[in-house]
Parts: structure tokens; sequence; C-alpha cells
């Protein structure tokens, strides 16, 4: 048996602040720069200084303004992923860059072509994280009055994956002699014209860029539900998971992916499970509490009802926050994020909750509070209990906590011999521990 891959870290960024909603307002906070590219540089330098394996760049494709507290207090402003990851691979050398990118309002053939471009401006370093989209807002960019079903999407999803897939492979490896002496810039054997028909989607092909660096690009997901979960056990090389705070709920999970990816005839080992890790630290647990609990204050009670709110699918605002809480829920029914909509039902489950009581718990409940001996055990125990091959972190207030992750954090995980003093190789497969694919035409 070969030795399990080492941990692998991706450093998650949504809101440019933090994952916080409140993290802009934080003491470390500089909301000024969320449009320079130095404040970016400073982020995915930071991470690669702890040898992360990726940058990942979050995005959604609309202003979170259904409620006006998401205009008003929250950051909803971010550079477009794929523009911001190109200036990105010039002031890096060895980390990989991760762009989020639709599959319900993009086209496949554009989607291909920029992140092989992206592939090859860095070096091969770069990656998808695949998204269905999952708010009426979005649609409503895109000619769309709602989103189109969660099943549908999915379909769609994974039509799309086969036809990125498929157009990457158009030029064979060595396709290009370029040469000069007979004219033959090109093989005409070795390029093939994809035809796609399906059922969403009709793409000729062939790609009019080679094949990337890394052949096919990581492709990262974080569907959890039902069908989310299936696309990413066919396709996904890492899902992002919700993260729990059960090590038997965790280790389910991960075996089920793994399994997942065992039916559809793929190595388990070569889908990394990644949990969302949200952590805040402090040099005693005392002093997280106390910087969770300065975020608590700093956020608006509107904010927080809102988000939970836009989660449920429901106008909470003109309920009492002191009642107990009653919730009429249709998970069948419900066409956002059926997994986020699901956590948040379990915790109801446990007891019961009023309204205030409810938006605190599961607002408190997305991090993890400990000091960086307590988070680097919680770490390694998940990764040796097989409930993680390694972690998305999601730093809640930035640029402290990631740089706190990076000095604290990563040379505990290296001294307990599970994470890499060094990067392994240059491309992000090789960060990942994932062979290069060979092209389909290659056999
Ligand atoms: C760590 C993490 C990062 C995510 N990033 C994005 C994102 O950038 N954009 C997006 O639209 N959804 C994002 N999602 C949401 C997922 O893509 C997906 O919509 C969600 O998990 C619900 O999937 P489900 O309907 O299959 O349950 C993220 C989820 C997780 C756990």
């Amino acid at each position: 048996m070969t030795a399990r891959h080492p941990l692998v870290l991706g450093a998650g960024l949504f809101y440019p602040g933090g994952e916080h909603i409140t993290g802009w307002r934080s003491p470390a906070a500089e909301p000024t720069r969320y449009l320079e590219l130095d404040y970016y540089a400073d982020f995915a330098r930071t991470a690669e200084a702890g040898r992360f394996a990726t940058v990942f760049l979050a995005d959604e494709l609309y202003v979170w303004d259904r409620y006006e507290s998401g205009v008003d207090h929250g950051v909803n402003i971010r550079p477009e992923p794929l523009t911001l990851l190109s200036a990105l691979s010039q002031l890096t050398t060895k980390i990989g860059l991760a762009a989020t990118i639709s599959t319900t309002y993009n086209e496949p053939y554009h989607v291909a072509r920029k992140l092989a471009s992206l592939d090859y401006l860095s070096d091969g370093r770069a990656a998808w994280n695949l998204v269905t989209s999952a708010s009426d807002e979005e649609a409503r960019n895109f000619g769309r009055d709602a989103n189109l079903d969660h099943a549908v999407r999915y379909r769609r999803g994974e039509e799309f994956v086969e036809v990125v897939h498929g157009l990457w492979d158009s030029w064979d490896d060595d396709a290009f002699p370029h040469d000069k002496a007979t004219g033959i810039f090109a093989d005409r054997d070795k390029v093939h014209v994809l035809g796609h028909e399906g059922e969403f989607l009709s793409v000729r092909g062939p790609l009019n860029i080679p094949r990337p660096p890394q052949g096919h690009l990581p492709l990262f997901q974080a569907g959890a539900s039902e069908a989310g979960r299936a696309l990413a056990g066919r396709t996904a090389d890492a899902v992002f998971t919700l993260g729990s705070d059960n090590l038997e709920e965790g280790r389910r999970l991960y075996k089920d992916y793994k399994l997942r990816a065992r039916r559809a005839g793929r190595d388990p080992e070569a889908v990394k499970v990644l949990p969302a890790l949200q952590p805040i630290i402090g040099r005693t647990q005392a002093e997280a509490e106390e910087k969770l609990r300065l975020l608590e204050e700093l956020t608006p009670e509107r904010v927080a009802l809102d988000l939970l709110s836009h989660w449920l699918g429901e106008d909470l605002g003109r309920r009492e926050l002191d009642e107990p809480f009653v919730f009429d829920a249709d998970p069948a029914g419900f066409n956002q994020s059926k997994s986020l909509y699901a956590s948040i039902l379990k915790v109801l489950g446990e007891r019961e909750f009023t309204l205030r009581e409810l938006y605190r718990e599961v607002l408190r409940r997305r991090f993890v509070l400990g000091t960086p001996d307590s988070l680097a055990d919680r770490l390694v125990e998940a990764y040796t209990e097989r409930a993680a091959d390694g972690f998305i972190l999601m730093f809640p207030t930035l640029p402290d906590s990631l740089f706190d992750f990076v000095t604290e954090i990563v040379p505990r995980l290296t001294d307990r011999g599970v994470y890499p003093a060094e990067y392994a190789g240059d491309t992000l497969r090789e960060h990942l521990g994932l062979a290069r694919p060979e092209s389909r035409y290659a056999a």
C-alpha cells in the first residue's frame, strides 16, 4: 500500500473581509483595500508561506439585496475570480489558484478556455470550484425569473463537466510540432472534434487552446445534497463539506464520498474530502471566546436574522424573537442550498429554540474556537481518523486569522508529522497527490 498523502490545506475567501459577515468591521480589517491587488497578493503569499495547496476564491453572481441589511451592512463586492487569479498567478510561484465558476450561468466553451489559459499562465496551478448557483437573484441576472430546479441544475452541471473535459482533450499533448522548416504548426491528426449534443448543451469544439499543463484541472465541488454528492463521486477531485464538530458524523460523510467514488470506478484516494473550517484562534480558549463575542457585538441583529431568513427561504423579520420558534419545513420543495437548510433543521431538532436563540446558535456553530494546540489536535485527529483528507480554511477575519493560522497552527501540524515541510512539487495536482489524467483519445 502506498503511504497516505499528507494533509491538504486550502485557503478560501468569500467575503473579502473574512468568513464572518462582520469580519470587515473587526479591529485588523482593511475594508478600503478590498479592490486592491496587493490585498489579495498578501493573502495568497501568506497562504503560500504556510504551504497551502491552493487559494480558493468563492463567488456568487449577484448582490445579496434580498434584505436591506445585505446592502448596507454586508460586503457584497468582490473582484471576479478568474481575473484576480490571473494577476495572482504572476505574484506567487507554488500555490494553487481555484476559481469558483457556475455551470448554470456559463457556457462550457468559455469556461474550458479561461481555465486552460489560467493553467498556462500559472504553470499548472489552476483549479475549478464547480457550483450550480443556488439563488433566484442569480437567475435574474441571466434572463430568468427564477433559478432552475435543483435537480435540473445538477444534471446540467454533470453534462457541463463532461463537455469541459472533452474540450480540454481537443488536442493531444504532442499535437504541436511548431516546425518552421516544414511549416507544420499543429498536427491535424492530433486534434479532436468533440461534437457534443446533449440534454442542455451542444458544443462542436475543438477548443482553441492546447491541452492544459495539468491535462484536466483539478475539479472542486461543495454540493452536499444527494444530487451534489452523486456528481462529486463521479467527477470531483476534491469536495468541500460543511464540516461538523462530531467526529463520527465526519467519518460517515467521508466514507460516503469515498464509496461513491469507488462505485464510479475511481480510486477513492483520488477524491479528497476537505471539510470547511472557520477557526477562531486565541492564545487561550477564553481569548477565542472573546473574539467571537466581539464579532457578535459588531453584527447588527437585523443581519443575523436576515441571514437565517435567507438560508431558510422565509422572511423571519415579523416573527416574535423571544417566543418558541416553530418552522414549517419543506426540504423537498426547497430550491436553494439543501444541505445548509438541512443543517439548520438539525439544530432545530435538538431542543426548543426562540428565534433569537436560533440565529445566535446557527451563526456560532459556523466557527470552531480554540488555541493553536487544541485546533491542531482537532485537525490531526480528523485527518488520522479519516474524517478528512485536509481542510478548506475559511478565515473569520482577515488578515489576522490567516496569519495566526500560518504562524501558530501550521508548524504544529508539521511537527506532528501530518503536514509537509516543503511543497512536494510545482503543480496543484502534485500538491493534491493527483496524477495527471490521460486524454480520452490516448488509448
Ligand atoms: C466550503 C464551501 C464553499 C462554497 N463556495 C460556494 C461558492 O463560492 N459559490 C456558490 O455559489 N456556492 C458555494 N458553496 C455552496 C455549494 O456549492 C452548494 O451550493 C451548497 O453546498 C449546497 O449544495 P446542495 O444544494 O447540493 O446541498 C460552497 C459550499 C461550501 C461548503
